[in-house]
């Protein structure tokens, strides 16, 4: 009755434009390059550190996300071959941003010039936050470092878009004043001359950020996974140097952190990782921020593609029990620990090997249910990020 199949890709259909692909982007650069040559205004690495470590996804209980720890060599040929995909992703007046540490930056930055060429580089963003320890045998470290730099001169670029309002609590030992016209301003005489601050101006943002903090434990944002960044900080760079339609790549996706700020500003986005558990964690983010948010309104559908990446197989009996119902097949979810639960199920049909999403269960619950019907089939994601697509066909059927 249940029949696995296999599926090369996933459309989830709300109207938007969007990928998610689960692969090593080196080996579908030929794919990314003849679909998206010359087509981001913004690519956005966020590797591994090279920290030696490896890191969690945690919910309820732990699972490897990703381990990092690569030779230097190897890694620094990583970055290098990010850099030059980067490179050939970018539009003429586009912009790059590597995200990395202080451990490991200076060699990388030397690998971006080698790319991009030195005059392309514009900014070291430092970005500082407060989060984490405090060190007693040295000052603590509490920053990253994110390089920026461009396709070109002609870089679009809008510093507009990320200003915040002066406010009241930048005026230091300036005097209060309010102009002809209501507006409230703080002034400094300086050489007989008065220079007035207008509390409803604008500032703009330098190239030190500590006004964006590391998400926390029970930040509504966090997915779970440890190396997730906030999505302010992607916003930032997205706003400044992007427009509502242009597309945003990150080859090193993890949760979907640039896919989601992406999707929430109305560009289109691609956002790579070889992780099964990154895939899934971005897959759910996206599903339940767009439905949640009904944003998109182009023609084209957000897709995932999975390619086979190694992971362990889902089975529907060990979460469901099953039961037939006017010819359907009815999926209640079994009674079991919160952390046993599958991650994510879904229904729709497939034609040419791609799946089409109608219906989806996110958030699953016990007693929580979802009908398959005949020649439909259920996509299902387990706690332990193994996949499967289960077609159902009625015994006695065709096929
Ligand atoms: C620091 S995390 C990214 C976190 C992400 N910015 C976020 O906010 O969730 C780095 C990610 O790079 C992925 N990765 C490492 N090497 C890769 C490769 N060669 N191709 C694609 N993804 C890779 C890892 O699986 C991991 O999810």
């Amino acid at each position: 009755m249940l029949k696995r199949i296999s599926c090369h890709g996933e459309l989830h259909l709300f109207g938007g434009e969007g990928t998610v692909i689960h692969a090593d982007f080196r080996d579908i650069t030929d794919e990314l390059l003849s679909r998206w040559r010359g087509a981001a205004r913004v690519v956005y690495l966020d590797p591994p550190f090279n920290t030696g470590s490896s890191f969690d996804f945690r919910r309820g209980k732990k699972q490897v996300a990703y381990s990092d720890a690569l030779p230097k060599e190897e890694y620094l040929a990583l970055i290098r071959d990010a850099a030059k995909l980067s490179y050939e992703l970018l539009s003429g007046d586009g912009t790059f941003f590597l995200h990395i540490d202080p451990r490991i930056s200076h060699l990388c930055r030397l690998e971006l010039d080698g790319v991009f060429g030195e005059d392309a580089f514009v900014n070291e963003i430092v970005w500082s936050y407060k989060s984490g320890g405090r060190a007693v045998n040295s000052f603590s470290k509490k920053h990253d470092v994110i390089y920026m730099y461009r396709r070109s001169p002609e870089a679009y670029f809008n510093i507009a878009a990320v200003g915040t309002r002066r406010g009241a609590d930048r005026r230091n030992h300036m005097k209060r004043g309010v102009d002809e016209e209501g507006r409230v301003f703080y002034s400094i005489r300086t050489n007989g001359k008065e220079y007035r601050y207008f509390e409803d101006d604008s500032v703009y943002p330098s190239d030190v950020w500590d006004d964006i903090e590391h998400l926390h434990q029970r930040d509504p944002e966090r997915t779970g996974f440890l190396t997730q960044k906030p999505e302010a900080l992607l916003k930032r760079m997205i706003l400044a140097c992007s427009e509502p339609g242009d597309l945003v790549i990150d080859l090193f996706g993890g949760s979907g952190t640039t896919a989601a700020a992406a999707a929430e500003l109305k560009r289109s986005f691609v956002s790579v990782d070889k992780g099964a558990c990154a895939s899934a964690v971005t897959r759910r983010r996206l599903i339940e921020r767009c439905l949640k948010l009904s944003l998109f309104d182009s023609v084209s559908p957000m897709s995932y593609e999975a390619y086979p990446c190694g992971a362990p197989c889902a089975e529907p009996e060990k979460y469901f029990d099953i039961t037939e119902k006017n010819g359907a097949l009815c999926f209640t979810i079994r009674k079991l620990p919160e952390n046993a639960l599958p991650y994510y199920a879904a229904v729709g049909t497939v034609s040419s090997e791609v799946f089409t999403a109608n219906d989806y269960l996110l958030r699953l619950r016990h007693g929580e249910s979802i009908t398959v019907k005949p020649g439909e089939c259920l996509h299902l994601v387990d706690e332990d990020f193994g996949e499967g697509y289960f077609l159902y066909e009625p015994e006695g059927s065709a096929g």
